[in-house]
C-alpha cells in the first residue's frame, strides 16, 4: 500500500542543520527508507484563493518530500493561535497558558479543510495517509467530508491530558468528535490513551469497547506506540564525532572538570527554569561541586512570536545571568547557555562528552534528548541520565535517575549522585537502557503503526 505522512514541519535531511523537533527527527528516517511521500507546510504562506496549492515536491532517500505553502489569512491563527495558543499549552496541562480567540479556531478548521484537499493528489489507488501531530486533529474528519474512504490514521507527538483540562479549550467537543474520523489514534503512552478514552467516554458519552470508540465516524481503535530513535546512528555520530571543531573544542575548554548537558528547545514543558534552579541549589548547598561540574545548555528559540515564549526566553536568560553571577570564577563558567541548534552528529559529541544527561520537562510527550543521549555514550565510560518521570521516555528508561521536576532538592541530589556515580552502576543501568532501545526502532515504530492501520481498515470494512 502507498504511503502518504501528513505534519506541520518536516525536514529536509541536510545532515548539517539542526532538526526542528522531535517529529521532524523521527519521521525523516521513516519517510527515506519508507518510500513515502510527506506533505507538510513550506513555512511560507500565498494567498489562499489559488485554486491548486502551491507545492514543491523533492526526492528524500526512497521517499519524497511535498511542501506547501499554507493561506496567509488564516496561518497565524492557525499556527500560533489555536495549535501553539491554545492545543499545546492544553496537551501539556498549561490551562493557564491557553490564549485564543474564535477567529483562530476558525483558521485552524480552514488549514485542516486547506491541506485535505492538498492532499487529494498524492493519493493514488489504496493509500494510507498518516497525519503527525496536533496541528492536524480534524484533518481525518476534513477528508472523509471530501469523499476518502482509505485507511487514515493519527499519532499525536504529545502527552494527553486528563479530561477537565481538554475542557479549557474552545470547541474541544467538535474537535475531538472530529478525530474519530481516523481509523487508529496513537499514543506515547498508556497514561495518554486512558485520558483521551476517559475524555471520549465521560464528556462524550461513547461506548468504548476493548481500546475502541464507537462513535458517528464508526469504529476508532486507540493504541500507545511509544516512539524509538535509530540508537546505532547517534552511537556512530558520537563515536567518530571527537574531530569535529565544536566537540573538541568543548573538551579542550573542560580541564578534566565534569560536565552535565540539557537539549531543549525554549519550550516552559521543557522545564528549564526548575533545572537551572537545580543547579543553583547544587552550587549554594554542596560548594564541593563548585568547578568540578558545568552545565552546558543548548536552548533552541522556538516559536518567538508567541507571548509565552518571549516570556521564558527572557526568564531564562536572567536566571542563567544571575546564577553564572553568583557561582562564577574569573577562569569558571558555572552554565554555558546557547540560543542555537546543533545537527544531530554534532550534538551525538556533545551528549558524550557530558557525564550528566539533564532532561527534565514538566510534560513531555516522550523526549528523544534522553534517548539520544544514552545511545551516544561510551559503552566503556557511559554518563548517567537524570530524567524526568513525567517524559514519555521514563517508561521505558526506567534505569536513569528518575526525579521530580517540581522538585528542586530532589533534582540537586540526583545530579550530585549522577556525577560521582561507580562505573559499575553506571554501566549496569546504561547496558538496560541500551537494550531498551535497540529493542525498539523508529523503523519498527513506523512498521507497527502502518500495519495495525491496514488492520483497523479491513476490520472496518468487514463489520460494515
Ligand atoms: N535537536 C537538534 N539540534 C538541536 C536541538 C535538538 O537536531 O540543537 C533535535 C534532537 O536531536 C531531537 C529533537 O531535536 O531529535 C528534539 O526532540 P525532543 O523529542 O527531545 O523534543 P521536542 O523539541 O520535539 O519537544
Ligand atoms: C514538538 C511538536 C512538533 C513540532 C516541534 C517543533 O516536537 O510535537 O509537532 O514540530 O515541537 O515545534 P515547531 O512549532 O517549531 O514545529
Amino acid at each position: 500500500m502507498n504511503l502518504v505522512v501528513v505534519s506541520n514541519r518536516v525536514a529536509r535531511g541536510k545532515p548539517n542543520e539542526p532538526m526542528t523537533g522531535g517529529l521532524a527527527a523521527a519521521l525523516l528516517p521513516v519517510v527515506e527508507h519508507s518510500g513515502a511521500i510527506w506533505v507538510g507546510s513550506s513555512g511560507r504562506v500565498r494567498d489562499g484563493h489559488q485554486k491548486e496549492p502551491f507545492a514543491e515536491i523533492e526526492a528524500l532517500g526512497s521517499g519524497a518530500i511535498a511542501t506547501l505553502d499554507l493561506p496567509a489569512a488564516h496561518y497565524g491563527g492557525y499556527y500560533e493561535g489555536f495549535a501553539n495558543s491554545a492545543l499545546w499549552p492544553a496537551l501539556h496541562s498549561r490551562s493557564d497558558l491557553i490564549r485564543v480567540s474564535r477567529e483562530d479556531y476558525v483558521s485552524y478548521r480552514e488549514v485542516n479543510a486547506f491541506m485535505a484537499r492538498a492532499l487529494m493528489r498524492f493519493r493514488k489507488t489504496r493509500t494510507a495517509i498518516w497525519v503527525q501531530d496536533y496541528h492536524f486533529l480534524a484533518l481525518g474528519a476534513e477528508l472523509r467530508d471530501l469523499g476518502v474512504d482509505d485507511p487514515i490514521g493519527f499519532f499525536l507527538h504529545t502527552p494527553w491530558p486528563v479530561a477537565a483540562v481538554m475542557q479549557g479549550v474552545p470547541n474541544h467537543r467538535e474537535l475531538i468528535t472530529a478525530m474519530l474520523a481516523y481509523d487508529l489514534l496513537g499514543f506515547q503512552t498508556e497514561e495518554d490513551r486512558q485520558n483521551f478514552l476517559s475524555y471520549v467516554g465521560g464528556e462524550l458519552g461513547l461506548t468504548i469497547e476493548d481500546g475502541v470508540a464507537l462513535s458517528q465516524h464508526g469504529r476508532t481503535r486507540c493504541e500507545v506506540f511509544p516512539i524509538g530513535i535509530d540508537a546505532e546512528k547517534f552511537a556512530a555520530y558520537a563515536a567518530k564525532s571527537a574531530s569535529h571543531p565544536d566537540v573538541s573544542r568543548l573538551r579542550r575548554s573542560l580541564n578534566g572538570e565534569r560536565l552535565a548537558i540539557g537539549v531543549d528547545r525554549l519550550d516552559y514543558s521543557k522545564g528549564l527554569v526548575n533545572r537551572i534552579s537545580a543547579f543553583d541549589r547544587l552550587w549554594t548547598e554542596q560548594p564541593q561541586f563548585l568547578r568540578s561540574i558545568s552545565l552546558l545548555q543548548i536552548a533552541n528559540p522556538s516559536r518567538g512570536a508567541i507571548e509565552a515564549y518571549g516570556n521564558l526566553q527572557n526568564e531564562v536568560a536572567r536566571l542563567v545571568t544571575d546564577v553564572n553571577g553568583r557561582h562564577g570564577e574569573v577562569d569558571w563558567t558555572p552554565i554555558r547557555y546557547l540560543n542555537k541548534g546543533f545537527s544531530q552528529a554534532v550534538l551525538a559529541g556533545l551528549y558524550r562528552t557530558a557525564q550528566v544527561g539533564v532532561v527534565t520537562p514538566l510534560h513531555d510527550g516522550m523526549n528523544l534528548v534522553a534517548k539520544e543521549y544514552v545511545a551516544a555514550q561510551n559503552p566503556a565510560d557511559p554518563g548517567v541520565l537524570v530524567l524526568s518521570k513525567f517524559a514519555g521516555a521514563a517508561n521505558e528508561l526506567e534505569t536513569a535517575l528518575l526525579v521530580n521536576p517540581h522538585d528542586i532538592d530532589g533534582m540537586a541530589r540526583a545530579i550530585a549522585i549522577a556525577a560521582a556515580m561507580p562505573l559499575t552502576e553506571r554501566k549496569m543501568r546504561w547496558d538496560a537502557m541500551m537494550k531498551k532501545l535497540r529493542g525498539h526502532t523508529i523503523q519498527q515504530w513506523s512498521a507497527d503503526f502502518v500495519a495495525e492501520l491496514e488492520k483497523c481498515r479491513t476490520d472496518k470494512a468487514a463489520v460494515a
